[in-house]
This record gives structure tokens, C-alpha cells and sequence, in this order.
């Protein structure tokens, strides 16, 4: 066994404090001592209040709403760290936020995806841990190590305890094909698709769903829920079909502008998420259940901080290639 750093250290900024501390509970070491505050005029005054020369160091901190001021306390953890001396800084990322502005796709827009992967190179990171990041080929915006972790193991347990019958798996766009094919995989359940059209940011039309989901319980899974547009326009026409039960699962849970309100209004029975982004004040849906991937993520930076593997975590649960 090999050991990075004699000290392991973990941080948090103020993205999600919850989640940093559920994982360092269930690693049994502390949460590292960091003052992370405003100046008057916004700025962020940032100071890390303990030893970490040599230690092998881990910022937990989602790029989520707020996103600028997050993805600012990451860069300045990575920058500290990096100028006080310690032996390895991963940053972990459970939300990667930017990651739908992968690739130009018309004339004269910028890669944000890449640009925050050059940031937190640029700022002093030698690895990074995400959860289901938008599109898996944001690894390679990195020329460091990213180890790239499925939620869908920890949402599973959930989805088998709902006794979905005759179910089929149903993804809300063509792009979420394959995660709903993973999902199917594991459920033994077949898939349908939504065909959705983005019309803007806030609004998606749907044209049709491919599949067929009469008289059948749907499991509706999608890499993140945002404006919650997209996922109870999907619950709606499933129903619409003459599907049985819908249940809603997805990894993170944005939930920006009326999410709540328009997930609340949908016909879903059970909502599913993570808690790799934590909730708003009063931004709850009803019917949800959240799962946390803080077991995860502590037996993830155990294992890399042993130098150990990570992707024996998920034998045999890794999303299909055979898309
Ligand atoms: C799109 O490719 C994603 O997988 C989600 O379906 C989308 O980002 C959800 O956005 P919203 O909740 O705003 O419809």
C-alpha cells in the first residue's frame, strides 16, 4: 500500500459544508480548518487555518449556483494549497457546472467546459473527482487525472425499492440515451426516448417518444435537473401515453427558476436525486427523496489517497459503450 502525503486532509468552501462534513464523518478525520468569507466589496478572503505542507489535500466544492463565486473559492483553495506547500491537491467536484458548454456548436460562442478545466489546472489542482459529469468527454479537457464516478450505483438501491412494474426506462432527450440503457441495464427493463427540441435555455418542446410506454411504470433518468423543464414535460407525456406509475431519478439537482414548482406540479409519484448540490431554502419537491453520495465519494479519496483502485468500485456498473 502506498501512501501520497503522510496527512490527508480534507476542505470544503461554502458551495456544500453539508456534504464536505458528511464525507469526512464517514472517513472518520476531520474537516480541515479554513476560514472562506467575503470582503466588503465581494472579493473572496480565503484562509486556511492549519498545517498542510506535505498532506495530501482534498477540496470538496460543486461548481453549482452560485457558480462564479464557487468555481472563485476552488480556484483560490487550489492557489493556496499550491503556494503552502502541499504534497497533492485533488479538487473534488461533485457538480461540474458548465459542463453543457462542452463544444462550439454554431459560430462564435466559447468551450466554457474547457475554459474551467484550464482554470483549475492553471490554479494548482494535480486531480480531480467528479460524479456524472455532463458529457464524459470533459476528462480530456484536463491534462491531469480526473476520476469520473456514477451516481447511478447509490440511486439504484432506491429505484429497486419502488417495485416499479413491467418497468421501461425513460430518457427526457437523445442525448441521455446511454445513461437510460445503463439504467436498464440494470433494472432488466428495455428504454424509450423523449425526441426534445431546445427552443432556449428555459424552454424544450417535445415531439415524440420513441418507445412504447402503455400500461408500463417508467423510471425517467437524466444527468441533471435544471429549470425542470425538460424532466416534467417528460413525466407529462408518458402519462399522456397511458404509462402506470413515473418515477423521477437524476444525479443533480440544479433546480433553478420554477423547478420546484414545475416538478411538484408533474405526475410523478417519487423524485430521486443526489445530493452532490444542496437544496435552496424552501426548495424542496415534495415527493423527493435524496441519496447521498458521500459514502461514495469517502471511499473514493480513501482509495486514491492509497493509491488504490477507483474504478474497482464499479465493476461491472460502468455505463455500456455499446451506444
Ligand atoms: C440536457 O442535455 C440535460 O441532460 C438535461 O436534460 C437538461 O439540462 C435539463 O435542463 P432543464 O431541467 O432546464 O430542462
Amino acid at each position: 500500500m502506498t501512501m501520497r502525503g503522510e496527512r490527508l486532509r480534507i476542505f470544503t468552501g461554502n458551495a456544500h459544508p453539508e456534504l464536505a462534513k458528511n464525507i469526512c464523518a464517514h472517513m472518520g478525520v476531520p474537516l480541515g480548518e479554513a476560514t472562506v468569507e467575503r470582503f466588503p466589496d465581494g472579493e473572496i478572503n480565503l484562509k486556511v487555518d492549519c498545517d498542510v505542507r506535505g498532506a495530501d489535500v482534498f477540496v470538496v466544492q460543486s461548481t453549482c449556483p452560485p457558480v462564479h463565486v464557487n468555481l472563485f473559492e476552488l480556484l483560490s483553495f487550489m492557489d493556496c494549497l499550491r503556494r503552502a506547500s502541499a504534497d497533492r491537491i485533488t479538487a473534488v467536484i461533485p457538480y461540474f457546472g458548465y459542463a453543457r458548454k462542452d463544444r462550439k456548436d454554431e459560430g462564435r460562442v466559447p468551450i466554457n467546459a474547457k475554459l474551467v478545466a484550464n482554470l483549475i489546472t492553471a490554479a494548482g489542482a494535480d486531480r480531480v473527482l467528479s460524479i456524472d459529469l455532463h458529457a464524459a468527454q470533459i476528462q480530456g479537457f484536463f491534462d491531469i487525472p480526473v476520476d469520473h464516478l456514477y451516481a447511478r450505483p447509490v440511486l439504484m438501491d432506491k429505484v429497486r425499492e419502488l417495485g416499479a412494474e413491467n418497468p421501461i426506462v425513460v430518457s427526457p432527450d437523445v442525448g441521455g440515451t446511454k445513461l437510460a440503457r445503463a439504467y436498464g441495464k440494470d433494472l432488466g427493463a428495455d428504454i424509450a426516448i423523449i425526441d426534445k427540441r431546445r427552443v432556449s435555455g428555459e424552454t424544450t418542446v417535445i415531439e415524440n417518444v420513441v418507445g412504447e410506454v402503455e400500461g408500463r411504470d417508467v423510471v425517467l433518468v437524466d444527468d441533471m435537473v435544471s429549470t425542470g423543464g425538460s424532466i416534467s414535460a417528460a413525466a407529462r407525456i408518458v402519462k399522456e401515453k397511458g404509462s402506470g406509475r413515473v418515477f423521477i431519478v437524476a444525479s443533480h439537482a440544479v433546480l433553478c427558476g420554477k423547478a420546484v414548482e414545475k416538478l411538484d406540479a408533474c405526475p410523478a409519484e417519487k423524485i430521486l436525486f443526489t445530493d452532490t448540490i444542496p437544496l435552496q431554502e424552501g426548495g424542496r419537491p415534495a415527493r423527493l427523496e435524496q441519496c447521498s453520495v458521500a459514502p461514495l465519494l469517502a471511499r473514493t479519496i480513501d482509495r486514491i489517497h492509497r493509491s488504490e483502485s477507483v474504478s474497482s468500485l464499479f465493476e461491472g456498473r460502468a455505463i455500456p459503450s455499446d451506444t
